[in-house]
């Protein structure tokens, strides 16, 4: 092993070995001169990486030689119009901490059918305020299963059924011009079955096989799978498929068709980076780094969180760095908040999604209580100030209880009790909820369970439409009001699950279709129906009852730049049901999250918040009254100081 001064000395006199490697590329002289800076940055920290990785490897530096090459030629390849927007990034390093950021994410055919459609909808984009969007991956995959396209076949073939790689890049074009930042997914841990390398694997080239990690007996899976999670015990049980073809078992950690890569082989690391770049300079912005847990496995642990994870995550930082810089990872990391924090930094994910405040939004209006919340969040919520999280409610996936049992234990709450409850809240079976939700992987073991729906059946709008119930109704759509008030206001980019933004319902019509059928997270992936959309400007249906409230609060963010950044601080507002956060010291926000009126003491809030010269609440745009604030069922308020006489 290299001491860190050895190290540094090597990282140099490798670098300098390889310039002159750049002799042979064909670059402009700034474009040289560019590279050459950056590689100077950033190649000493992507070497150090790859020595702690890779180092022990009797061909160490041929794939360092290989990685270095790759970055150099996917820079060449780069266009011009991303190299600017590189520079462009590099002077304005916190664009995507602004106020102006809002995020939808959407599949692609769901949405609106193929990449031209996704094109057409530009205006409904703009309409909503959207300057991030999410196509979830709509690259190519087997026919039939295919995870709902997390099982791909090529990162560098779009789904025919959805259009081309040209209409991508022009498409990324596009919405850039309208500053929307395209998003793509990185499914990285693993390829479908039908990959290329999976196919050379199957045909019997062992170099290939060395792409995935494969056992010849149960031996060392047996030894693995003592420490391993399994993530689909009902649909795909088991961390491991045996595949006749190879007269092999495969680590398969998800579905039995999407194959672990192995990431122990340094060729897996610079294919996947080249992959990576292709993707970069078809303009794909922020790069949402799939499953991030799970790239590294070592016996004897549950192959989650690995520090090598991280490792091989930052030498992708590092590179990417390089070659387009103006592309950030966003982590994606379902896990322990302990561990979700991990993954961020600016050397490492810039963004990540936030978890914990997602299922504990949830749960506080599971309990009408938002102790847990506040206590998770003041303990959790603080990242780096070069950060942001991504807030939301909902998603393509389920919820998991993935908050931590120790927040619970501190104050009084017992974990695996609390998620029991949770889970049956959620189903709809614990007397008197609001929720109609579906399980998702009920583990008789452990006994572990998440929930699938959308937000506003989870909500309690479908019971309220069942029952006929209008006070229901009115509920529900101010607890989806309420817990996007929350994403909007707390620092970070809230992301919009769009159907959301229309009330859209659960659709039980997966049932019938058999490539769907075991999969409960496709009752809340419909398709988006645009005859109920256009319904979002009258303003007494349910789309738009939702809808324009929720284009008021993302108007009112943008045009406020209180809202930047990530400092926020939630505070105890001595009302159990009412959250409250202060959020880079001037803007005060209340959310109540139970039926009934509420009342928050003026004492209370002059400690956290001292406002002398009165306050607006944003929300209504109306004076902030003296003396308690009062909030009525399920309101929010957003308070900034403000000139009235009003105190
Ligand atoms: C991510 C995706 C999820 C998928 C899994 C495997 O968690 O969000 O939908 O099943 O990765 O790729
Ligand atoms: C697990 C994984 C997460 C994935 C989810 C899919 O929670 O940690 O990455 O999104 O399963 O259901």
């Amino acid at each position: 092993m290299l001491s860190p001064e050895q190290l540094t000395h090597e990282a140099g006199k490798t670098l300098r070995r390889l310039l002159p490697r750049l002799d042979s590329v064909k670059l402009k002289k700034r474009e040289r001169a560019v590279l050459v800076q950056r590689l100077e940055d950033q190649f000493p920290r992507a070497f150090a990486l790859l020595y702690a990785l890779y180092g022990d490897q009797y061909d160490f530096y041929y794939h360092v030689q290989q990685t270095f090459d790759a970055v150099v030629r996917l820079y060449q390849q780069r266009p011009a119009a991303l190299k600017e927007l590189d520079a462009q990034r590099e002077s304005d390093p916190a664009w995507f901490q602004g106020e102006r950021m809002v995020g939808g994410v959407c599949y692609v055919d769901l949405f609106a059918g193929d990449l031209q459609g996704i094109r057409d909808k530009m205006p409904y984009f703009e309409e909503l305020g959207l300057t991030y969007l999410h196509l979830m991956p709509l690259f190519a995959v087997p026919e039939g299963k295919s995870d709902g396209g997390y099982a791909v076949s090529d990162f560098r073939t779009v789904n025919p059924a959805l259009g081309t790689m040209a209409q991508l890049a022009d498409l990324a074009a596009d919405l850039r011009a309208r500053g929307i930042s395209l998003v793509l997914d990185f499914v990285f841990n693993h390829t479908s079955d039908e990959h290329v390398w999976a196919k050379k694997a199957l045909a019997g080239d062992a170099d290939y096989q060395d792409f995935y990690r494969m056992f010849p007996d149960r031996a060392l899976p047996d030894q693995y799978s003592r420490h391993l999670r399994e993530i689909f015990p009902e649909q795909s049980p088991g961390s491991f498929t045996w595949n006749a073809t190879l007269g092999k078992w495969v680590w398969t950690t998800f579905n039995h068709f999407q194959w672990d890569l192995n990431y122990a082989n340094p060729a897996v690391f610079t294919a996947m980076l080249e992959e990576m770049l292709f993707l970069a300079n078809q303009g794909v912005e922020v790069l949402r780094l799939d499953a991030v847990a799970f790239v590294w496995k070592q016996l004897g642990t549950t192959c989650e969180n690995l520090p090598q994870a991280h490792q091989i995550i930052q030498a992708y930082n590092a590179l990417v760095r390089i070659a387009a810089p103006a592309m950030i990872f966003k982590s994606e990391a379902i896990v322990h908040p302990d561990n979700v924090a991990s993954y961020i930094s600016s050397d490492e994910c810039p963004i990540s999604y936030n978890p914990t405040m997602m299922a504990l939004l949830w749960e506080a209006l599971a309990t009408r209580e938002v102790r847990l919340l506040r206590h998770s969040m003041s303990k959790r919520f603080e990242i780096a100030p070069d950060c942001a999280w991504v807030n939301y409610v909902r998603v393509h996936d389920d919820i998991g209880w993935s908050f931590a049992d120790e927040d619970a234990a501190e104050i009084g709450i017992n974990g695996f009790d609390h998620r029991q409850f949770l889970n049956q809240f959620y189903t709809g079976q614990f007397p008197g909820s609001f929720a109609t939700g579906v399980p998702f992987n009920f583990n008789p073991i452990t006994r572990d369970m998440r929930i699938c729906g959308m937000g506003a059946s989870l909500a309690g709008l479908e019971q309220g439409i069942a029952q006929e119930n209008a006070t229901y109704i009115e509920h529900a759509i101010r607890r989806v009001l309420l817990i996007h008030s929350v994403i909007l206001s707390a620092g970070g980019i809230p992301l919009i699950y769009l159907g959301d933004e229309i009330a859209t319902r659960n659709d039980y019509r997966y049932h019938d279709v058999p490539q769907k059928a075991d999969d409960n997270r496709w009752v809340h992936r419909p398709a988006f129906d645009w005859a109920r959309a256009d319904k979002r400007h009258d303003a007494s249906t349910l789309e738009g009852r939702v809808f324009q409230p929720l284009q008021r609060l993302i108007q009112i963010r943008k045009s406020n730049p209180v809202f930047a950044g990530n400092r926020t601080l939630f505070f105890d507002t001595g009302n159990a049901h009412v959250l409250g956060y202060v959020h880079n010291r001037q803007l005060l926000a209340l959310a109540n999250f139970s039926d009934f009126e509420q009342t928050v003491s003026r004492a209370v809030l002059d400690v956290y918040w001292p406002t002398a010269g009165g306050a607006v609440d944003l929300v209504t745009g109306t004076a902030l009254a003296a003396g308690d604030v009062r909030l009525q069922p399920y309101q929010f308020v957003w308070l900034v100081a403000g000139d009235t006489d009003a105190s």
